[in-house]
């Protein structure tokens, strides 16, 4: 469990001076010119050695992917893009960070800036967050001010950030439809390779991290990559930022360190589960696009990256929604294909057509007016969208329902076979329906 002096984020519940004074006060912006001074490659190593694996999701290593910059320059700028898109359904720590602690980001900013040779940042911060877009762009005003960015900074190494709103599409967080959302156009997903440390925002090189990875590079540095990677596992090192939402009985968003179980992080921070731990129907540990894991399996999974894989799902952002036996499943797991319909961006077939297939079968699996053979062929459409893709889109609108037949088969077995009760006694007889 995290100590309290090696947390990271200090001023999360805005109970401090989230401004530049106050995160003066909690130790931000020192030492930070002996960090650029140092030069790009230390702070590339130090990044590497502490472990640090991108917190939007997809848990790439973030030091070898500054790695992967240029190292010799052709004329063409470099940019570091942040992605503050957080729109993946029950996320919600990257906003605490722009709220709260945003000179955590701007700092980080700098220091990611300079590893990867980079004079620009853009902010790509969801349409939605508007408080969040205006406190970080009063801590960006604020480091101007103070000249510790800008155009001949304290810190010797000149530095712009650009905070930018989007216009509050779930799409745009992919990091190429991010790009092209930014550059002005239709935020539409990038046919990769190219990756965007090649070619990226107008053609040049371009890193695309989330907010929390670039947040926490400051106190790596101050504190040493070894520090980092002495919190959590292997391979799974540092703290991190987890959100619980639904059926606890205090919902919350705080800081806890890797390997943490899933009990000890719900009975240390949470309340426990509402009606008690016998109460518990499943949990998606990870975000809406992970596979839900069956309560009985949850209790003792560890909260990492290696952990939520034993238990066949994922640690996605760490937004963790718990479900208690009030919850209708099927109908839970309908309500997101959904979402991934509405959110599809349209370009490739089989997420266009099969995110809207997937959605019209599970929502009459909610009413049970399905045949049992079709649980077998809505898992195989899910494998025909799963990797067929240009972005990850369609993998999230297939895992929710992977998770849902693999643990859940029998309720969705039960309502059908409740239907097709119902609509005997009814005296229409659908003659396949419980085939
Ligand atoms: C559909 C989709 C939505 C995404 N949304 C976000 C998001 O809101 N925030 C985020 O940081 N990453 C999001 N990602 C992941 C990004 O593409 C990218 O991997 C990430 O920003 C890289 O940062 P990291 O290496 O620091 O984790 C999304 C990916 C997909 C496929
Ligand atoms: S997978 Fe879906 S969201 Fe992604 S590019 Fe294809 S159609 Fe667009």
């Amino acid at each position: 469990m995290l100590s309290d002096q090696d947390r990271i984020f200090t001023n999360l519940y805005n109970q401090g001076d989230w401004g530049l004074e106050g995160a003066l006060k909690r130790g931000s912006w020192s030492q930070t010119k002996s960090f650029i001074d140092k030069g790009r490659d230390w702070i590339t190593e130090e990044v590497k050695s502490s472990g640090l694996r991108g917190r939007g999701g997809a848990g790439f290593p973030t030091g070898l992917k500054w790695s992967f910059m240029p190292k010799v320059s052709d004329g063409r700028p470099h940019y570091l893009v942040v992605n503050a898109d957080e729109s993946e359904p029950g996320t919600c720590k990257d906003r605490e960070i722009m709220r709260h602690d945003p000179h955590h980001l701007v700092e980080g900013c700098l220091l990611a800036g300079r590893a990867m040779d980079a004079h620009h940042a853009y902010i790509y911060v969801r349409g939605e967050f508007v408080r969040e877009r205006e406190a970080l762009q009063a801590a960006v005003d604020q480091a101007y001010d103070a000249n510790l960015i800008g155009k001949n900074n304290v810190h010797g190494w000149d530095f712009d950030i650009i905070v930018h709103h989007g216009a509050g599409a779930y799409i745009c967080g992919e990091e190429t439809a991010l790009l092209e959302s930014l550059e002005g156009k239709k935020g539409q997903p990038r046919l990769k390779p190219p990756f965007p440390a090649g070619m990226g925002l107008y053609g040049c090189p371009t890193t695309v991290n989330n907010v929390e990875s670039i947040a926490v590079v400051p106190e790596i540095l101050r504190r040493g990559g070894s520090w980092f990677a002495g919190l959590g596992r292997e391979n799974n090192t540092g703290s991190k930022l987890f959100c619980v939402s639904g059926h606890v009985n205090t919902p919350a968003t705080f800081e806890e360190e890797m390997g943490i179980t899933f009990g000890e992080l719900i009975d240390k921070h949470c309340g426990g589960i509402r009606g008690g731990w016998d109460n518990l129907l499943a949990v998606i540990p990870g975000g809406s696009s992970v596979p839900c894991v069956p309560g009985d399996k949850m209790r003792d999974a560890i909260m990492d990256f290696d952990g939520l894989r034993e238990v066949g799902s994922s640690l996605g952002t760490a937004a963790v929604i718990v479900m208690d036996k009030s919850t209708d499943i099927i109908a839970a797991i309908a309500r997101l294909s959904y979402f991934y319909k509405h959110e599809s961006c349209g370009q490739c077939t089989p997420c266009r057509e099969g995110t809207g297939w997937m959605y019209r079968v599970m929502e009459r699996m909610v009413r049970g007016e399905a045949q049992k053979r079709e649980i077998d062929m809505l898992f195989e459409v899910t494998k025909q969208v799963e990797g067929h893709t240009i972005c990850a889109l369609g993998d999230a609108a297939a895992w929710p329902i992977q998770g849902l037949i693999k643990n859940f088969r029998p309720v969705i077995e039960e309502r059908i076979d409740q239907y097709t009760h119902n609509a005997k006694a009814d005296g229409a007889v659908p003659s396949i329906a419980a085939e």
